[in-house]
């Protein structure tokens, strides 16, 4: 047990996926998974463990922002010895070169953060993924046939903001996307020396204002996952 997740020693895989939502990672872990089990429950964040093709894999939440991800993935790093952490997640597309639905595999965060300089002395303002889940997901959607885009993104702690537009530092480091947790997720993996990756569909098209409607949000999320997953057997 850690001081989030109340797993017992050896019930997470050492490869861990990472949706935002608890219920996202329910979700994934009944419609995928075989020989599911709920291994942790602390504030309704769940964690599944079970298997995808024989190969043992957990699925479990990070909630939202840096914070929260950084709590997540440390525990599991740390106290769990998990070797490799998947983020998939929804993004805000900046660049109109991307469509809704299209997969953001990010290379690295741009982030006003401190994080990564208040936790662990890091200087700079982005981080790359790190390890090999990265080049895993790019060879991976090759044999699937799936595009990938890969780039920049911008790692924001603001949802709401009172200024319009594209935030400089976005602007500046032809960041194609934003989200709001992938900067903490790889200052973690590089502390801690893990592998570190982030999947990402486009939810919604900011100079445009098109988004993913609620009743197509279940079903887009489908290609990520299934992508993940395929990832995680060739990992
Ligand atoms: N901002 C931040 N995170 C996001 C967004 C956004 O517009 N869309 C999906 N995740």
């Amino acid at each position: 047990m850690s001081i989030h997740i109340n797993a017992k020693p050896g019930e997470i895989a050492p490869i861990v996926l990472m949706p935002g939502d608890p219920l996202r990672a329910k979700y994934m872990a009944e419609k995928f998974l075989q020989n599911v089990k709920l291994v942790s429950s602390t504030r309704n964040v769940y964690y599944f463990t079970g298997t995808y093709k024989d190969k043992p894999v957990t699925i479990g939440a990070s909630g939202m922002g840096c914070p929260s991800i950084g709590i997540y993935s440390y525990e599991l790093f740390n106290e769990y010895n998990v070797d490799c952490i998947i983020r998939i997640g929804t993004c805000g597309a900046y660049s109109t070169n991307l469509k809704l639905f299209d997969l953001v595999n990010v290379d690295r965060a741009f982030s006003e953060s401190t994080y990564a300089k208040y936790a662990f002395g890091f200087s700079g303002d982005h981080l790359y993924h790190e390890g090999t889940a990265y080049a895993a997901i790019n060879e991976t959607a090759q044999e699937l046939n799936m595009t990938v885009q890969k780039g920049a993104i911008h790692s924001s702690d603001i949802f709401y903001r009172s200024i319009k537009g594209i935030p400089a530092m976005a602007a500046e480091n032809d960041c194609v996307a934003v989200e709001m947790e992938a900067f903490a997720l790889f200052a973690n993996a590089k502390q801690l020396k893990k592998s570190a990756a982030t999947l990402l569909t486009v939810s919604d098209v900011i100079p445009t204002q098109e988004q993913i409607s609620a009743d197509q949000r279940e079903k887009s999320l489908l290609p990520m996952m299934e992508l993940a997953l395929e990832s995680v057997v060739n990992l």
